[in-house]
């Protein structure tokens, strides 16, 4: 039977209780991780979020009847005990930060019994993941997560404490609002008092946080949920929180320097990590041309090299028929893999095809200097000798090459870049590469829309500079628009925002949006701007990956407590779900099943 706190208090969490206090009285509670009978004595694992602690109980101390309840506990049992602490009677465990001592039990209660558990709560636990998230209050037990989860906590603490020493005010934005222009499709809400229109939920609070602007705030934070409809990944969910800022009178420089500032503090404060300021910085097209990645991972090099002129006119048709029609030709250099095996070489070739790329060509450099290769037998000697050199390639590299549309090509070497680099090895964990990615084009042409499409959002500014081609090559555009990049992974982005109508009529018209359309949907914005609104800027973080970064998860279920899986939906609540056909009614809603 379960008892109860009455006349107890927990005066230590397990690892609050130290060599210090051999000899006092305390109470710890929490749950028993294991239990061990050594015939006299009943040793007990004592977990809760700090840590173990060892409860020893004998029969001398505790009495019969308590050392007979201690014989009962089983693992996840609620328990509390009041006891003496000693130094270890037996051998130190250097693992365990309470590893020299031990609570001698002289009273015991058990708040709670336990079903034995569906699987062991542990550490890197080898249990598969559905059973873990459909019962997660369990899985949320784990050290690691638990771990993961106060850390998620510090981080939050951090911003808010840093944020509003640099004059951040925290102020809340709508969750029940308007469809904002993220690019993902939007989570609908609809409306019971106005049947047949819904809410959406936030992509991100961009409009409002452009609106306080508007309104004088100077700087506004807010940790903020987010949600997106959109295909799941490993580092995406449904819904997410962003630390989302703005700043007014500001320019590109003064958003980097307070965030450096913010970097630096997290780092500092959660990791005792210094990190070097100012923080590299590469254009976008630097990072394209070097890394095939507007999110390059710094922490090795194998880049790419670009070798459409070199190739242009050789007897390979599949590299001059790239570099004829506009297309190129590039490849990376897989330093000392020449031996690499044919099944694997064709595995790398699938994984290009999976990016839509026809094929992957190799050229493998023997440590005679002869070659084995897909397409040295269509080149001239001189023609691979010139490749080679501009590969950098020596005896016992491996050089692959994709050749077609520039960016499919930048995208099949980026990613292969990454695989390469896990499958070598060559990726340092423990390091923390951070770089600001800038200069990103504004627009990006869309085959599928047929249009130019906004490569952050409609609001963002271009850079002056460029501003004269939006007509004759809009594609040609630079934006003031910045991402913070860490370890291959975007953990943030933002602009400087257009506040001159003029500039945002024009950026709607390429975007072809009608002026009736533009109002419709960002009227109230637009509006805004016509009462005097201060040139401002912005960032927003993903703080799901910001913490997967920092504690080097990379599963973003790993760093949210209640997370969603692939399709969406939650294993330990069954949502989404059907909904009452009263609740349907009463919003004006009828649902039709698709065969
Ligand atoms: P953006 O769309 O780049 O910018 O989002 C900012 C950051 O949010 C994170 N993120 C996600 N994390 C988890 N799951 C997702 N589905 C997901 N989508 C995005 C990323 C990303 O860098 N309003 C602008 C910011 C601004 O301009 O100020 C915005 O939302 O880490
Ligand atoms: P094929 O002439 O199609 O037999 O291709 C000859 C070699 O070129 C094979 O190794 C293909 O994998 C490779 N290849 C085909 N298309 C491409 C491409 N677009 N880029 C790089 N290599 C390719």
């Amino acid at each position: 039977m379960s008892e109860s706190m009455q006349g107890l208090h927990r005066t230590h969490r397990c690892t609050e209780v130290t060599r210090a206090d051999v000899g006092k009285t305390v109470t710890v509670m929490g749950w028993v991780q294991k239990r061990r009978n050594l015939g006299s004595m009943i040793f007990v694992d004592l977990r809760d979020r700090s840590g173990l602690l060892q409860l020893v109980f004998d029969e001398e101390t505790i009495g019969a009847e308590g050392f007979e309840k201690a014989g009962t506990l089983r693992s996840e049992y609620v328990i509390a005990a009041v006891g003496v602490v000693e130094v270890r009677g037996g051998a130190f465990n250097t693992a365990l930060a309470t590893g020299e001592i031990e609570v001698r039990v002289q009273q015991l209660r058990i708040l709670s019994e336990s079903q034995v558990p569906p699987f062991p709560v542990e550490e890197n636990s080898q249990t598969r993941e559905e059973l873990r998230l459909k019962h997660r209050y369990l899985d949320l037990r784990r050290p690691d997560l638990q771990r993961n989860l106060m850390i998620r906590s510090h981080v939050m603490q951090e911003v808010r404490k840093f944020m509003t020493q640099e004059g951040f005010l925290e102020i809340e934005t709508p969750i029940l609002t308007k469809s904002t222009p993220e690019g993902a499709r939007d989570y609908l809400v609809p409306s019971r008092i106005h049947p047949g229109t819904f809410y959406a939920l936030p992509q991100s609070p961009q409009l409002f946080k452009q609106l306080l602007m508007c309104s004088g705030y100077d700087r506004y934070f807010q940790i903020a949920k987010c949600f997106r409809d959109e295909d799941l990944r490993a580092d995406r969910q449904p819904e997410f929180t962003q630390i989302d800022m703005e700043l007014s009178f500001v320019d590109i420089e003064d958003v980097i320097a307070v965030n450096e500032r913010l970097l630096a503090h997290l780092w500092k404060e959660i990791l005792g990590i210094d990190i070097q300021l100012p923080i590299r910085r590469m254009t976008w097209q630097e990072a394209m041309r070097r890394f095939g990645s507007d999110k390059p991972d710094l922490r090795f090099g194998m880049e790419l090299h670009d070798v459409t002129d070199v190739v242009k006119n050789c007897g390979f048709g599949v590299f001059s028929g790239a570099a004829a029609s506009g297309g190129a030709v590039r490849g990376i250099n897989a330093k000392g893999q020449a031996g690499m095996p044919r099944k694997r070489i064709d595995a790398l070739t699938e994984f290009a095809r999976g990016y839509g790329l026809k094929g992957l060509a190799y050229l493998a450099i023997q440590e005679d200097g002869s070659y084995k290769s897909s397409f040295a037998k269509f080149m001239t000697p001189e023609e691979l000798s010139a490749l080679c050199a501009a590969m950098e390639g020596e005896p016992g590299d491996l050089l692959l090459f994709a050749a077609d549309k520039s960016k499919l090509v930048y995208d099949v070497l980026g990613a292969l870049r990454l695989e390469l680099a896990h499958e070598m090895d060559l990726i340092p964990k423990d390091q923390f590469c951070f770089v600001w990615i800038t200069e990103f084009p504004l627009l990006e042409w869309s085959d599928e829309e047929n249009r130019f499409m906004a490569m952050h959002h409609p609001f963002t500014m271009p850079m002056e500079e460029d501003w004269d081609k939006i007509d004759s090559d809009p594609g040609s555009v630079r934006a003031k628009a910045y991402d913070i990049v860490l370890n291959g992974q975007e953990m943030g982005g933002g602009s400087v925002r257009i506040h001159q109508d003029d500039i945002q009529e024009k950026m709607f018209e390429v975007l072809g949006f009608t002026k009736e359309r533009a109002h419709e949907q960002f009227g109230f914005l637009l509006d805004a701007f016509t009462y005097g609104v201060p040139p401002h800027a912005g960032l927003a973080y993903g703080l799901d990956r910001m913490i997967m970064l920092m504690t080097g998860t990379e599963n973003i279920r790993d760093v949210i407590a209640f997370p969603k899986v692939k399709d969406a939906s939650c294993l330990l609540t069954g949502a989404p779900d059907v909904v009452d056909a009263k609740q349907l009614r009463e919003l004006g809603i009828e649902t039709v099943t698709e065969e």
